[in-house]
Formats: structure tokens, C-alpha cells, sequence
């Protein structure tokens, strides 16, 4: 299979992008560590979100809360008594699965045993606890999502912004769930991170917000390459979370199957009012026109950053047939296959790889480095100058760079350099001066 899971794993670990956790240990599972390439893909998208959801916007405010919340947090939004899947273990190798993923008519997974316990709920969240003592006052929880955080925050941000309702509280952060079956890769961790906003709005208007919403996540599918790569999902009722009165999934087909990708939740005025009520501060919000004190309703669009990675990786990883010696040959008979990335360039680890055509003649290596100095001052710029430049444009395409400069003979007469895409495989010769502009006008 050209995308399979196998392939994207084994790329990702080879060329650095995401590693198994503790794996000098035997790893960990459920964690995943990002290496060098991974953390910029996963910094990009990140940043990429948050200048669209929140610095481009007059009403969307950024806040960045503690992971470790108090327990009163949890009991207040329902988690403490909600947040479960439901766990069945097999009597007779003691597997533990979730039984809503599981097939009991089949047997056990593990054993071929078909004696299973009654399903019973799992609590999905980290307990800890604050400080040397332990017991039940210094209990903590690792937060299992960063919308509570924002919730708790809610009348901070009123107080000291002012702000007319409808509004957002936007975070990004990690969340922690202790899943019973973590798995698919960094699909589904125990430690991971989301994008969140909590946009507050008038009950009457909410169903009008939900499809603003719904159409602005659409719009940042189509910004990360995936415009008509989902689909949505009306979540029903008995399916839905706790706290919400409409959710819609948006999934997306991984290789191992249509898997939820995004969420987008109406969740009501039920976390104000239960924070209202649980801490005994008031989190009504005055409305100037009317002079009513309200409790805000909340539409949530939740983002899952490394769910994000994935299916981003899984979009773009093809393998292709290409003339050897890439493009130079045009007798179309020495063939060979190329590993490419095809990321949005925003995306992308590196913007522009810059190669000198040989190493060991100084003036070419000289100047090459230069040109990668005044590249690297504005984007995120890479050096390769082992083995022959078709090998550095493998290596390159593997790892998804949108551009690569070479600096050869004709450099150092003309101040021209050649610049190859990397989804055409075509040169193009540019001068020097022009290589920011052209990445300026190209990069999408
Ligand atoms: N605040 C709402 C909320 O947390 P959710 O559907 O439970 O809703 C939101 O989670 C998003 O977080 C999911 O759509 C998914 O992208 C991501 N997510 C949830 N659990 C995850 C896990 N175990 N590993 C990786 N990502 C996960």
C-alpha cells in the first residue's frame, strides 16, 4: 500500500519526525516524542492556527491555563462522573479492552477466549496529586481537555478585556486521557494536544454560530491540504458527550479506517452555569444593550493538533515513478521511485534546502553558504551538500522541502542560482536577489 501506516511509521522515525516515547526503555504506551522535523510540522500547524483563529481576529482572545487543574474543576464540569469509556476484561488472560471496540461474539483479541467481565466504566483521567501529601484534598487532575481552562478563565478575560458578546477564549496545550486501547500511531495517545476555542454567544443566535464555525473549519481543512479529503458526521444523541446538545464530527479516512479528525460541539450554557454554581462566583455575563445578566452559550470547535499531523502526513506521503537522475533524463527508459511529502509549503519542516552543486570547490561552497545565511535570516532554510544532488533531492522530497536552491558554475558569473520544485521536479534559473520574492509569491 503506498500510504500505509508502515511506511508513514517508519519515515517518521527514520527522517525524524516523530519517535515511540521512552523507547530506550521498551517505550511507553500511549506517548509519542517529536523529533527535530516533527516538532517544526507540528509548530507550524500551531502557529498557522493561531494567527487564523485568534491574532487575526478582534474577538477571539488567547489564554494559556496550568495542565494540572483542581479536582473541583473536574466535579464541577462532569468529568469526574462522566468521562469514561467503558472498560471489559477478558477472565482469562485478564486483556482489558474497550468494549465498545470490541467484538465479544469473536472472542478475545489477545486469547481466542470468549469469558469476559461485565463492561464497567473507566475514568479516562490522570489523578495525581499536589504536594507531599497524599490524600483526597491534594488530588489533581492532568486536564483531559484544555476547554475547562478556558471556562475557569471566563471571567478573568471579561473583567479585564471587556468584551462584547459574541466572544472567544481560544488555548492550545496538551490534554491527558488514560485510554484503555491507545493506538494507530499518534491517532489516539494518552498524552496529545488540541486547539481549542470557546466561542460565546446569545442562545438564540447558536445555531447560526455553529455554521460560522462549521464553514471556518472548513476553511482550515482546505489551508492544510485537505479540502475534500473528509466528511462530517451528525453525532446522535446517546453518542454524544455529556455537555453537548449537537456535535458534529468531522473524520477523515486513515489508513486503517474513517476516524474522527475534529469536533464541533454545542455545549449550551453547562459549564458556566455548573462553574457558577460549583465555586459560588457569579459567571454571568451583562449584556450593556439590554442591561440582562445572561449566562453565554458555547459553541466549541476542538482541534486535534497531532490527529492534525497525521492526517497531514497521510495526505501528503506518495510514492511516485520519475525519470532517474530527477527530470534530467528525458529518454523516459532509466525509471526510479521517489518518497515525496507533499506538505503545504507553510507546513513544511524546512521551506528551502540549499545545496552547493560541488563541495570541493571553495568558491561554490563559499557562495552557497552565503545565499543559505540571507535565506535562513527570513525562512526555514537547510543545507545539504552530501552525496550527488539527485541524492539531496530524495532526501529532500522525503522530508517534504517545497524548495531547493543550487548554487553551481554559473553562479559565480551571474549571481543566478536554480531553484526546483518539489512537486513538478522542474528548474527554474533565478538571480540571488530574487529568491525571497519568488518563495514569497509561491509559498501557500
Ligand atoms: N473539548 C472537547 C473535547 O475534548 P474530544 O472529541 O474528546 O472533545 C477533541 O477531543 C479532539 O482531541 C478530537 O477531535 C481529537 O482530534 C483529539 N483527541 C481526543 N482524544 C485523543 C487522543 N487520545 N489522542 C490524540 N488526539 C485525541
Amino acid at each position: 500500500m503506498k500510504n500505509s501506516m508502515e511506511n508513514i511509521i517508519s519515515l517518521a522515525k527514520r527522517r525524524g519526525f516523530i519517535y515511540p516515547g521512552s523507547e530506550l526503555y521498551g517505550g511507553l504506551s500511549g506517548t509519542w516524542d517529536y523529533g527535530p522535523l516533527g516538532v517544526e510540522l507540528k509548530n507550524n500547524i500551531k502557529q498557522e492556527w493561531w494567527r487564523r483563529f485568534v491574532r487575526a481576529r478582534s474577538d477571539v482572545y488567547g489564554v494559556d491555563s496550568a495542565i494540572l487543574m483542581s479536582s473541583r474543576v473536574w466535579e464541577a464540569s462532569g468529568h469526574v462522573g462522566n468521562f469514561s469509556d467503558p472498560m471489559i476484561d477478558c477472565r482469562k488472560c485478564k486483556s482489558r479492552f474497550r468494549a465498545d471496540a470490541l467484538d465479544i461474539a469473536k472472542g478475545c483479541p489477545q486469547c481466542g477466549a470468549k469469558d469476559f467481565t461485565d463492561a464497567r466504566p473507566f475514568n479516562m483521567m490522570f489523578k495525581t496529586n499536589a504536594g507531599p501529601v497524599e490524600d483526597t484534598a491534594s488530588a489533581v487532575y492532568l486536564r483531559p481537555e484544555t476547554a475547562q481552562g478556558m471556562f475557569v478563565n471566563f471571567k478573568n478575560v471579561v473583567d479585564s478585556f471587556h468584551p462584547k458578546l459574541p466572544f472567544g477564549i481560544a488555548q492550545m496545550g496538551k490534554a491527558f486521557r488514560n485510554e484503555i486501547t491507545p493506538g494507530n500511531f499518534i491517532f489516539r495517545s494518552r498524552e496529545f494536544e488540541q486547539m481549542e476555542i470557546e466561542y460565546f454567544v446569545k442562545e438564540a443566535e447558536w445555531e447560526r454560530h455553529f455554521a460560522t464555525w462549521q464553514s471556518a473549519m472548513e476553511e482550515w481543512l482546505s489551508f492544510v491540504g485537505l479540502a475534500g479529503k473528509y466528511s462530517l458526521r451528525e453525532v446522535p444523541e446517546g453518542d454524544r458527550a455529556h455537555y453537548s446538545k449537537r456535535t458534529i464530527d468531522i473524520d477523515f479516512d486513515f489508513p486503517f479506517g474513517r476516524e474522527e479528525l475534529y469536533g464541533l460541539a454545542y455545549r449550551t450554557d453547562f459549564d458556566l452555569l455548573n462553574h457558577s454554581k460549583a465555586s459560588g462566583h457569579d459567571l454571568w455575563y451583562l449584556d450593556e444593550e439590554t442591561q440582562e445578566k445572561i449566562v453565554p452559550h458555547v459553541i466549541e470547535p476542538t482541534f486535534g493538533v497531532d490527529r492534525t499531523v497525521l492526517a497531514v502526513l497521510v495526505n501528503a506521503y506518495a510514492e511516485e515513478e520519475v525519470p532517474s537522475g530527477d527530470g534530467a533524463a528525458s529518454d523516459g527508459r532509466a525509471r526510479d521511485v521517489r518518497t515525496v511529502l507533499k506538505l503545504p509549503a507553510r507546513l513544511a519542516p524546512y521551506t528551502v534546502a540549499v545545496f552547493p552543486l560541488v563541495q570541493n570547490k571553495e568558491q561554490i561552497a563559499g557562495r552557497a553558504r552565503e545565499v543559505y545565511g540571507l535565506l535562513k535570516e527570513w525562512v526555514a532554510a537547510t543545507w545539504d551538500g552530501i552525496g550527488n544532488i539527485g541524492k539531496r533531492y530524495r532526501r529532500q522530497d522525503e522530508i517534504g522541502t517545497p524548495w531547493c536552491v543550487t548554487v553551481d558554475y554559473q553562479s559565480l558569473e551571474d549571481d543566478t542560482v536554480t531553484i526546483r520544485d518539489r512537486d513538478t521536479m522542474k528548474q527554474e534559473r533565478l538571480a540571488v536577489a530574487e529568491l525571497l520574492g519568488y518563495i514569497e509569491k509561491h509559498i501557500s
